[in-house]
């Protein structure tokens, strides 16, 4: 029985953050519009803003851009943004030790390729000198610590040159906790990274900024303290279309011994309305109850049976984290919200709906969007950033009720 059990091939769905699904469904088109980018650049500098709602799949896509980029002979750095990078200081620092990092791998890359004698004729001109993109900064403009990240990110881009790299990518992950503050004496972390990247960019050195975040990095953009309009294309990544997500929900069967039957197949793509995290996740915990029943058989009886225990994983895994990481006065908010009509969520419905002030609702809708759970579509109107958070938000207040 156990030789039985550990013969039967692993789960093969991926529920989770950043993890590469077993088939990579629907997103030809921006995989093409990349490497469109990558041989466009540097005349048009690989610049892309990568948003959309949680788990639509841009972790996913953008470790995918990055393995584009590799193979296109470009040298990569990719890091996921905390909360905490949100200061000048930290940016400099954060960002200027990944262009430090890269520049130590490839320097111990070019000299393997010495070593191996391969490198004569290899090492293209290097036409940037650090001290070239110094003297074209105006200081008194500059921004604290930007032409030392500029520095340290153009030296990088040297080394992927001297590496025989078409230059250097930056993909960053979760941009949207950067944003700058108004007040001219604030922090501006957004803009000391954009104006570092655009000063290489204007000297014709090939950098690339891929930004990916949540779609409130587009408005921290445009309100950044540097000039970044028409400096990214935009990419917005949405939910599957049913072709997509049925190749997303069935596709990691094949070869696995297990069948879905069409009607089964028809009730979770209505459930899981394209959004890949859900696909994975109905996919991983039907596979489960396939396995605990004895079945090769994806059915409608099966997930009718486990359909509750999905949701309690759902909960547990992907919303609850959010809500428990707020503190206790914008959580109570939220469950106030829970009331609202949606979409959207309009501030004076939940105005009606609150016994807070207007300004004590306003500077908790303000926190709540900095934490990433909402997101300003207009004066007086936010979205969730998770997608079924607003029946999520019903399921939560009814588990409250009852205790
Ligand atoms: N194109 C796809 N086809 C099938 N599954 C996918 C696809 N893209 C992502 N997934 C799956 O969806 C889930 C979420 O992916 P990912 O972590 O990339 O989302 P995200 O948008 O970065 O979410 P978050 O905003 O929470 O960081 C993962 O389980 C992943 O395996
Ligand atoms: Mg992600």
């Amino acid at each position: 029985m156990l030789l039985v059990m550990s013969q039967r091939p692993r789960n093969p769905y991926r529920p989770g953050v950043g993890q590469r699904p077993a088939v990579l469904a629907g997103r030809d088109t921006e995989l093409r519009r990349f490497d469109a980018t990558l041989r466009a650049a540097p005349e048009i500098p690989a610049n892309v803003r990568v948003e959309g709602l949680r788990g639509v799949g841009k972790s996913v896509l953008l470790a995918e851009f990055q393995e584009r980029a590799r193979q296109s002979d470009w040298a990569t750095s990719l890091l996921e943004f905390e909360p905490r990078h949100n200061t000048d200081t930290a940016i400099l620092a954060v960002v200027g030790s990944l262009a430090d990092t890269a520049v130590r791998d490839m320097s111990v890359a070019a000299r393997a390729r010495h070593a191996l004698g391969r490198v004569a004729g290899a090492l293209r001109a290097v036409g940037f000198e650090i001290g070239e993109v110094t003297a074209r900064f105006d200081p008194t403009l500059a921004l604290p610590g930007q032409v030392e990240l500029a520095v340290r990110l153009l030296a990088a881009v040297n080394a992927a040159l001297a590496a025989g790299k078409h230059g250097y990518i930056l993909l960053l992950d979760e941009a949207q906790v950067l944003h700058d503050e108004t007040e001219r004496d604030g922090e501006h972390p957004l803009s000391l990274l954009i104006a570092a990247v655009a000063a290489i960019q204007k000297t014709g050195a090939p950098i690339g900024l891929v930004l990916c975040g949540l779609p409130s990095l587009a408005t921290n953009l445009l309100r950044a303290r540097t000039y970044t309009e028409r400096m990214f294309r935009g990419e917005r990544v949405e939910s599957l279309d049913r072709a997509g997500a049925e190749y997303a929900f069935v596709g990691p069967l094949a070869g696995m011994g297990i069948a879905a039957t069409p009607a089964l197949v028809d009730q979770v793509l209505n459930t899981v309305e394209g959004y890949p995290y859900f696909i994975q996740l109905w996919g991983a915990e039907l596979w489960e109850a396939a396995r605990d029943a004895g079945t090769t058989e994806f059915t409608v009886e099966l997930l009718t049976a486990i359909g509750p225990e999905i949701y309690r994983r759902l909960d547990i895994d992907f919303y609850d984290p959010r809500v428990e990481a707020l503190r206790p006065a914008e959580q109570d908010l939220l469950l106030s919200a829970a009331t609202c009509p949606y979409p959207p969520l309009v501030v004076a419905d939940l105005q009606g709906a609150t016994d807070k002030s207007a300004a004590n609702v306003n500077v908790l809708l303000g926190r709540m969007a900095n934490a990433g759970v909402i997101y300003r579509l207009r004066k007086g109107q936010y979205a969730y950033t998770a997608p079924g958070f607003a029946d999520y938000l019903r399921r939560r207040a009814e588990r409250v009720r009852r205790t």
